[in-house]
């Protein structure tokens, strides 16, 4: 979404590692930029229980050294985070100001990024988002479609209730956030560095999510387990290594007064990410 925006340096992983802190500080000192956007982080939720030094290097330690890096050149730092830092205990859509208490190794090093960015300053926004999606690539969408056509039970967990965020809505609503913050985004963001919740602007359990995956599903023939026939379960049903937050749904209303930016609903945005392309 952000090339019409001007000139676009899109760095791997193997050109900038968010280990090398050295890398990290030259590349945005040969690239100048205006603005950084890290959608890099290690993800893997349940492998980070074993790994915790590298989810925190590459969650916590070199977001920060980015951040630090991008306030030495002037530029906006825009840092994506998780309502994993959350435990789920509560019943309403988180806020900002609710008080983090994550679960998992994944979360905790999510947090210490968000802290660490925080400490360095300069013009920064963190987005937290939550149960992000997409059909590029194997998700619980694409993963439950496999399931339904595969085989002949299908049970998902009905006690998990989070926000289903489409990514390319979450890179448009970014890259629209940019036009609106002008050509000086830095200064633009005075007052308004922090941390902002940025997810579809309403919940649903993993249950209601499947079932409306395969009612949008554009092979129904294919399907052996039709929607209404998804059984429910609970998480306790399915144990992982890493335990997530029984409810995380995200409120969002900060980020749409400050930026008059908002997300739709899960069930709008997954059925745009279903729809057939042209
Ligand atoms: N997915 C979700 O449900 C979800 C929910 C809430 C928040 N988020 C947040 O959203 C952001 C994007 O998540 P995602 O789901 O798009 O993650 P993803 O698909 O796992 O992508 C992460 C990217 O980070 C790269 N990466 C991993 N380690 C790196 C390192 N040491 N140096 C540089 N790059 C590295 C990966 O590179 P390779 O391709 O080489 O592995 C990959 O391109 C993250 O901040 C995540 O915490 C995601």
């Amino acid at each position: 979404m952000l090339p019409p925006l001007g000139a676009l340096t899109c760095l791997s992983r193997s050109e900038l590692d968010l280990r090398e802190p050295d890398r990290i500080r030259r590349a945005l000192a040969e690239a100048r930029p205006d603005v950084v956007v890290n959608a890099a982080a290690y993800t893997a939720v349940d492998r980070a229980e074993q790994e915790p030094e590298l989810a925190r290097q590459v969650n916590a330690l070199g977001p920060a050294v980015l951040a630090e890096a991008a306030r030495d050149c002037e530029a906006a730092f825009i840092h994506y985070s998780t309502d994993y830092v959350f435990d789920g205990a509560q019943s309403r859509p988180y806020r900002e100001e609710d008080a983090p208490n994550p679960l998992s190794v994944y979360g905790r090093s999510k947090l210490e990024g968000e802290q660490r960015i925080d400490r360095v300053g300069g013009a920064y926004l963190i987005l937290r988002t939550s149960w992000v999606f997409s059909l590029r690539r194997p998700c619980f969408v694409t993963q439950v479609l496999h399931w339904a056509h595969t085989q002949d039970r299908l049970r998902i967990a009905q006690d998990q209730v989070g926000s289903p965020t489409w990514a390319r809505l979450l890179a448009e609503a970014t890259g629209m956030l940019l036009v609106r913050l002008g050509p000086n985004p830095a200064q633009a963001l005075t007052g308004l560095s922090g941390i902002y919740h940025l997810a579809a602007s309403d919940s649903a359990s993993r249950l209601e999510w499947a079932r409306q995956i395969l009612r949008l599903d554009p092979n129904p023939d294919q399907q052996r387990v039709p929607a209404e026939a998804i059984e429910p379960a609970s998480s306790r049903d399915f144990p992982t290594p890493a335990t997530r937050p029984a409810f995380s749904a995200l409120d969002s209303s900060r980020f749409t007064s400050a930026f008059g930016l908002r997300l739709p609903s899960w069930e709008a945005g997954l059925r745009l990410a279903m729809s057939p392309g042209p």
